[in-house]
């Protein structure tokens, strides 16, 4: 039992906004204040939760959870794709005609199905993404959130005097796999607050998700015309469902080469993306180191670094930068991290999506002139799936690691001898999304937030695990493409439609 504790607490992102103590195998859940709050995560403190904890690993190895309504969404030919899409603009007026309100009152219960399904989205995508029970924990939360928060703001949308909001009529949404639950869910929920019909095409690797999330919204009275599920391939069947001129808009997580490809077919695509990352967290002497490095191991390792928002590189500053005490932190807490699989209680990090390849592997396995492995990377099966975190000091500017996104569990150090270099080294890449800053000295927060060029900024925090609401998520640079707009904040709506002047006003 406290072996599962220890797992669940190392890589487990922030606290809760409201930390509720809630049994997950009681009938009733705890009674919530009015409004919106943030869904607490799962408190393993619980002898009941690591109960409830234990029962869903059991299931990982076997689980076929939306296997069925995945294989029933499946698309073989033109004229199947081009019925789906005919079949969701054909309700979208319904949809609509429900206004804010109602589409709240839909989205709400799907919130509350969300998490009464909380264990069976984390059995599918601990088996289909090789998330830890930690990890698929927080993402359910997110979902949840993402669902209660999007219908706060559909009620906004009926109260705004002279002017009336027209959604869009179709959206496609094209979530990723490395959060196969709060993204789709959320890009899902965005749309249908909006008022608008959507087609979600899950992402290859995390098809079974993207199913059990549909099951989940159906079950809560979104019509089956409304949201209609797609399996297709990423090839001309694909290419032809996002040039369909039937779809207004397309909500794109992924990588900016995506977004470029989308934008290759189609030249006046309506994008709203969430793209890449290359984020750093820059260490000053006037931070609490023991912190800072607690941080820094989970923004980098968390999910094996397999997401956007991770921390690629930590920029360490003047005296920091030769403390054999904050390097020796690092090691110990990179090569104690316990590699396995996501049915293992003890696993605190899991495997990659996909064996190692192309210029992951290379990260992995090579070193440019000048870097040296403080900590390196060692491959622990045969198809490559599985590997130990690794740490390169030494990572030169302008460098390739300096530059490149590699989403995998590799983290570069580089060193500045004033904060100004820093925050230069930190904004050197083509990419803002997150950036992170570890300091206790007010003047050096102050001159940081004005230079630097990230979306999502957190100071003496990891910079992973954005909460809904209380974080808006979304980059700038090359890491938005299109509208942006973040995601969990409020103005993310308005992206996914258009204001026309009130009738009676006018
Ligand atoms: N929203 C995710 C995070 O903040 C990507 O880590």
């Amino acid at each position: 039992e406290h072996r599962f504790l220890d797992s669940l607490a190392a890589l487990s992102p922030e606290a809760p906004a409201v930390h509720r103590v809630q049994s997950r195998l009681a009938d009733e859940p705890a009674p919530r204040a009015g409004g919106f709050e943030n869904e607490p995560d799962t408190d393993p403190a619980l002898a009941d939760n690591r109960e409830w904890g234990r029962a869903i690993l059991a299931a990982v190895p076997s689980s076929v959870l939306g296997d069925a309504t995945i294989e029933a969404a499946r698309i073989e030919s033109a004229d199947d794709l081009d019925d789906v899409v005919a079949s969701a603009v054909a309700a979208a007026p319904g949809w609509a005609a429900l206004g804010g309100a109602g589409r709240a009152a839909i989205l709400r219960r799907v919130a509350a199905e969300l998490s009464s399904r909380r264990a069976e989205l984390i059995e599918v995508a601990a088996s289909e993404t090789g998330k830890t029970l930690a990890e698929g924990d927080v993402e359910v939360s997110e979902a949840v959130d993402f669902a209660n928060y999007y219908a706060t703001l559909a009620e906004e949308l009926d109260d705004v005097d002279g002017a009336r909001f027209v959604p869009s009529t179709l959206t496609l949404v094209t979530p990723p796999w490395n959060f196969p639950i709060a993204i789709p869910l959320g890009s899902t929920a965005a749309a249908l607050a909006a008022g608008s019909s959507v087609v979600l095409k899950p992402a290859g690797q995390a098809k079974r998700c993207g199913a059990v999330l549909a099951e989940a919204l159906w079950a809560a009275g979104v019509p089956r015309d409304v949201l209609r599920l797609v399996d297709v391939d990423e090839g001309d069947l694909g290419r032809r469902l996002v040039s369909h001129p039937s779809v207004d808009r397309v909500i794109l997580t992924g990588a900016f080469e995506t977004a470029e490809l989308f934008r290759s077919w189609r030249p006046d695509l309506d994008l709203l993306a969430e793209t890449s990352g290359k984020n750093a967290i820059i260490v000053t002497p006037s931070a609490d180191l023991d912190l800072a490095a607690a941080d820094v191991i989970r923004s980098a390792f968390g999910h094996a670094g397999q997401k956007c928002s991770a921390a690629s590189l930590v920029i360490l500053v003047g005296s920091v930068a030769t403390s054999e005490r904050f390097r020796r932190q690092l090691v110990d807490a990179a090569s104690t991290l316990r590699v396995g699989l996501p049915s293992d209680p003890v696993t605190q990090m899991g495997p990659l999506v996909e064996p190692a390849s192309g210029k992951l592997l290379g990260a992995l396995t090579t070193l440019a002139p000048g870097e040296s492995w403080l900590v390196e990377p060692r491959r622990l099966d045969e198809e490559g799936r599985f590997w130990s975190p690794g740490i390169r000091a030494g990572v030169a500017p302008g460098s390739e690691f300096h530059r490149v996104e590699y989403f995998g569990p590799v983290l570069g150090i580089m060193t500045a001898a004033t904060r100004d270099e820093a925050i230069e080294l930190q904004n050197a890449t083509d990419f803002g999304l997150t950036a992170g800053l570890h300091t206790l000295d007010p003047r050096e927060l102050g001159e940081w937030l004005d230079r630097v060029e990230a979306g999502n900024l957190y100071v003496n925090r990891g910079i992973t695990g954005a909460i809904v609401r209380r974080q808006p998520f979304g980059g700038w640079k090359r890491s938005a493409v299109g509208a942006g707009g973040k995601a969990g904040g409020p103005n993310y709506l308005v992206h996914l439609g258009s204001w026309e002047p009130d009738a009676l006003e006018a």
